[in-house]
């Protein structure tokens, strides 16, 4: 019986290697050549612990299991604060049984890629893709859900809805360095603070919008799609970051270290939404006085509380946590809610099309080669950034 189901895995994978085959034949011949010389670069960690765990491997040519996947020789890639925070552990209780009940990597956590948005060139895909979405030898730009083998490595295996055509406005270098913090600005204002019905509804548009750190990789994509969206857009950052900020469209750009910082942010309030780019935190923003109707955090303690407590007493403790702020009571009418990056292929497609129109800019502070990775980690780990850092791939 194990000789048989063995036989039956050597039967799929040869299948699937044929499939892979097929659609190499549309593509160049340096494209075929990469594909079957097999080596795959990657940086990997193999435990947990500090950056010291990286580590540069060479693997296997990752393996199509699934009629809508592809693989993408990835061109660029940036680094997001949540890569630095993986290295540590953060989210493995949650990302773990997420690996098991989607039978990833055969469930097996380590060695663990990371890296979550890319921009490259298709070089395999499966069969159930059509050729009038994707072809092999297409330059394309996505993201990687957070509980996949991600994309700091030559190649990167991805479901096609995560992928779309690379805008010809950009190089890779720059689109690699939007669709993460993008999307995660894109849920947080569009989906989680409602901006999708109230910029329908003409009395509620031109809200006014207060981002707190606006000039990270997540606030400099924030400030871009509220401006498109046509919304007042109020914004924090330290003084020399003031003329990017307005450069990128904001009405209002605060100097956090200014000693009336408070006092400016609070004569041009009230706000519809508050979204906390820089975790300042729940109760710092009452004690500030904000007035506001949403306050949307990125730095939840989801992940944190089910690692620190384990799977039932961490949930319990979120839907704790959330509740705390949103009992409604006479002197606080407004909500918290908790913002988080969505792998969303309707996000994907609003963000493309403002890229093409030149609504929305990349933001690159800084190119690293894929040699240097660990030190475009340790940049990252610094904080004070000015947007993204990217990573240059030799291929
Ligand atoms: N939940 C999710 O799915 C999700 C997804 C993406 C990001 N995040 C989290 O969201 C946060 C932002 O991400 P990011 O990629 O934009 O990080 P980032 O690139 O490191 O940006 C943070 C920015 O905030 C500025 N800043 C720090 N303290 C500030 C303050 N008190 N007031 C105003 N600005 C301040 C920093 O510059 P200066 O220190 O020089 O002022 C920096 O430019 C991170 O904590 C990240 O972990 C969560």
């Amino acid at each position: 019986m194990f000789k048989s189901a063995i036989s039956r895995k050597c039967k799929l994978t040869k299948c699937l290697c044929i499939i892979q085959y097929r659609n190499l034949s549309q593509a160049s011949t340096k494209i075929k050549e990469n594909f079957f010389s097999n080596k795959v670069e990657a940086w990997q960690i193999h435990s947990y612990g500090d950056l010291n765990e990286l580590k540069l491997s060479s693997t296997h040519m990752p393996i199509i299991t699934r009629p809508t996947q592809l693989i993408v020789q990835v061109k660029a890639a940036s680094i997001n604060p949540i890569d630095v925070a993986m290295i540590k552990g953060y989210g493995s209780t949650v990302l773990n049984i997420m690996r098991q009940a989607k039978k990833l990597n055969t469930g097996i956590e380590f060695p663990l890629t990371l890296g979550r948005d890319f921009s490259g060139v298709v070089v395999a895909k499966g069969h159930g893709i059509p050729n009038d979405n994707i072809q092999v030898g297409d330059q394309v730009w996505g993201v990687v859900p957070v509980e996949q083998q991600g994309c700091h490595a030559s190649h990167v295996i991805v479901d096609e809805n995560l992928v779309a055509k690379k805008p010809n406005n950009l190089s890779h270098i720059d689109a690699s360095s939007i669709l993460y913090s993008g999307l995660t600005a894109w849920s947080s204002l569009w989906i989680t603070g409602g901006l999708c019905y109230k910029t329908a509804i003409p009395s509620r548009q031109n809200n006014r919008i207060l981002i707190l750190g606006g000039s990270g990789g997540v606030g400099t994509m924030a400030i871009q799609l509220a401006k498109a969206w046509n919304q007042q857009v109020v914004t924090t950052c330290s003084s020399d970051a003031v003329s990017l900020l307005q450069n990128l469209g904001a009405d209002e750009v605060i100097d956090y270290k200014e000693s009336k910082c408070d006092d400016k942010i609070n004569q041009e309030g009230p706000y519809d939404i508050i979204l906390d780019c820089c975790n300042q935190g729940t109760d710092e923003i009452k004690r500030k006085g904000y007035l506001h109707s949403t306050y949307i955090t990125l730095n939840s303690p989801l992940l944190k509380n089910i690692d620190e407590h384990g799977l039932v007493f961490g949930a319990i403790k979120n839907i704790g946590d959330l509740l705390k702020y949103n009992i409604p009571v006479k002197d606080n009418k407004s909500f918290v809610k908790w913002g988080f990056f969505a792998p969303s292929s309707t996000g994907i497609d609003m963000i493309q099309k403002l890229v093409e129109t030149n609504a929305i800019k990349p933001v690159v502070k800084k190119v690293y080669e894929f040699d240097d990775l660990p030190q475009a980690y340790q940049r990252v780990s610094q904080g004070h950034l000015r947007g993204k850092i990217v990573i240059n791939m030799k291929n």
